[in-house]
C-alpha cells in the first residue's frame, strides 16, 4: 500500500533537520524548516525527485539560522506558512491550531505548541510529529527568549504532544548528537526535561537555573526570519 513519503536532510552548521513530506503518487510536496545555506541542495532534490512544492512550512521563528523560505518562494513561488501567533510579516498563510494542509491525499495537521517561542507550532501526519524546537530527542527547546515560557512549553508537550500514541515518531528541528528521530513513548519515559517523574514545578525551576549562551546568530537570524528569511538590506 502506498503511504506518504519522508526525506530528512541535515545542516551541519546549525544541526537543523529539514523535512520533505510528499505524496509519491501526486508528487505534491511540502518542506518543513529549510535552511538558507542549503537552498541549492533542496531545490536540486525537488528537481531530481520531480516533486511539486506546494508549501513551505515553518515550525517557528528560528534564532540560530536564517530560513530559506523567502528565497525558495522567490524561485518557485510556493507559499509560506507559519503559526498564527508567530508575528512574522509577509507569510502567505498563518495557521490556526487544528488547521490542516492537504498534500496529495494526505493531510498535515497544525498543532499550536507555544513555549519555546510564543508562535511555535508542531505538525502531525501519518504517525509522525514534527516538533520543531518544542520537543527534542531527550530534551526541549530553550524558553528564555522570543516570548518563550517554561510552564507553557511543559503544557504544550504534556497536554498536546504526549497525547499521541506511544509509537508516534518524533522528528525535531534539531539534534546535536546525530539522532534522527525517536517516539512519543520513548520521550515520555526518558526525556530528561519532561519525561517520567518530571513535574511542571521542577521543570520551571530547572529552566530558571540554566545559564544558556546568547545564540551567536540571533541578531542576524531573528530580524530576517521575522520577514520569512528575507535578508535585511536586500
Ligand atoms: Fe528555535
Amino acid at each position: 500500500m502506498e503511504s506518504i513519503s519522508l526525506r530528512q536532510y541535515f545542516d551541519r552548521e546549525s544541526c537543523t533537520y529539514t523535512y520533505f513530506i510528499f505524496d509519491p503518487i501526486s508528487k505534491e510536496c511540502i518542506i518543513i524548516d529549510p535552511v538558507l545555506e542549503q537552498i541549492e541542495r533542496d531545490l536540486e532534490s525537488l528537481k531530481i525527485m520531480n516533486l511539486d512544492l506546494i508549501g513551505i512550512l515553518e515550525t517557528h521563528v528560528h534564532a540560530d539560522h536564517i530560513t530559506a523560505a523567502y528565497y525558495i518562494r522567490e524561485k518557485i513561488g510556493a507559499p509560506i506558512y507559519y503559526g498564527s501567533k508567530s508575528g512574522v510579516k509577509d507569510s502567505d498563510y498563518l495557521l490556526e491550531d487544528g488547521e490542516s494542509i492537504q498534500v496529495g491525499k494526505y493531510s498535515i495537521l497544525t498543532i499550536h505548541t507555544p513555549g519555546h517561542t510564543k508562535g511555535s507550532v508542531s505538525y502531525y501526519t501519518c504517525g509522525m510529529l514534527f516538533t520543531g524546537d518544542t520537543l527534542f530527542i531527550g530534551s526541549t527547546g530553550r524558553t528564555d527568549f522570543q516570548g518563550g515560557d517554561s510552564g507553557t512549553l511543559y503544557d504544550s508537550i504534556k497536554k498536546k504532544l504526549f497525547l499521541y500514541p506511544d509509537d508516534t515518531k518524533v522528528y525535531p528541528a534539531h539534534d546535536y548528537s546525530g539522532i534522527m528521530f525517536s517516539t512519543i513513548g520513548e520521550e515520555k519515559r526518558w526525556n530528561q526535561n519532561v519525561g517520567k517523574g518530571m513535574t511542571k514545578e521542577k521543570f520551571i525551576e530547572s529552566e530558571k537555573e540554566k545559564d544558556r549562551p546568547y545564540p551567536k546568530n540571533f541578531d542576524i537570524a531573528v530580524p530576517a526570519n521575522m520577514l520569512c528569511g528575507k535578508k535585511i538590506n536586500e
